[in-house]
C-alpha cells in the first residue's frame, strides 16, 4: 500500500478521542463547563493529565482566575449535551443554568463535580505551555473517583457503560465492548 498526502485537517487521523468535561471556577461565583477531546495522561509520578485549551475560551479565563478543575468523564448517553456544551461559550451563556447541570461539591478542590459523570478527576494546575492558539494545561491529579460497578483495575467495563469518543464535528464513536488481547 502506498502513502498519499493527507488533505484533511491534520489531527483527524489522531481521532476519535475520549471526550471529557472540564469544569472550572470563574469570577463572580460562576462555574463553567467545556468539553475537551484534546486530553491525555502525561505522567504517573505525580499523576498528571494534559488538556489543550483554546485561549479564546471562557475556560481559559477561568483557569487563570482559579487554578483548579474537575475532569468529568461523561456517559455516551450524554453525547447531545456534550456537543451542545462545546457549541456555546460561558462568556455568553451560563451553561450550568441553561443546560440544568447538577453539580455536587468535590472532595479536595473548590471546583464542583458534575453529578452525572461516570468518573471524576479532581485536579489543580501544575504547569502550562502555550502552543499556537492553545495552551496545554498540565493538571496534577489529586483524587480519582468512579461510579461503583462499572470499572475494575483495567478501566471501564464497556459491556456496562460507554464513553463518547469524539470523531469530528457532530460525529462520535463508541468503544466496542469486545476485548482484544495482544500476544505476549
Ligand atoms: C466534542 C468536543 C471536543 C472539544 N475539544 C476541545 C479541546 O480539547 N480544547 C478546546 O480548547 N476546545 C475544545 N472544544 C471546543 C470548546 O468546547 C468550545 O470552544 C467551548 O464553547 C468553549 O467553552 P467556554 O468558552 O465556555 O470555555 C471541543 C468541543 C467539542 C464539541
Amino acid at each position: 500500500m502506498q502513502f498519499i498526502e493527507y488533505k484533511g485537517v491534520f489531527y483527524r487521523l489522531l481521532h476519535p478521542r475520549p471526550t471529557i468535561l472540564l469544569i472550572t471556577q470563574c469570577p463572580n461565583g460562576k462555574v463553567n463547563v467545556m468539553p475537551a477531546s484534546w486530553n491525555m495522561p502525561i505522567s504517573e509520578e505525580p499523576p498528571t493529565i494534559g488538556v489543550a485549551v483554546y485561549r479564546e475560551t471562557y475556560t481559559y479565563q477561568c483557569l487563570n482566575y482559579h487554578p483548579e478543575a474537575t475532569i468529568n468523564v461523561p456517559n455516551i448517553d450524554s453525547v447531545d449535551l456534550v456537543y451542545k456544551l462545546g457549541s456555546v461559550s460561558g462568556k455568553d451563556v451560563d451553561k450550568v443554568r441553561e443546560f440544568r447541570l447538577e453539580l455536587v461539591p468535590s472532595d479536595v478542590v473548590k471546583v464542583p463535580t458534575w453529578k452525572d459523570a461516570i468518573a471524576v478527576y479532581e485536579t489543580r494546575v501544575m504547569n502550562r505551555l502555550d502552543a499556537g492558539e492553545s495552551t496545554l494545561f498540565v493538571f496534577e491529579v489529586l483524587k480519582v473517583k468512579v461510579r461503583s460497578g462499572i470499572a475494575d483495575e483495567w478501566g471501564f467495563d464497556f459491556g456496562k457503560v460507554n464513553i463518547p469518543l469524539h470523531g469530528a464535528g457532530r460525529v462520535f464513536h463508541k468503544v466496542e465492548a469486545r476485548k482484544l488481547f495482544a500476544r505476549r
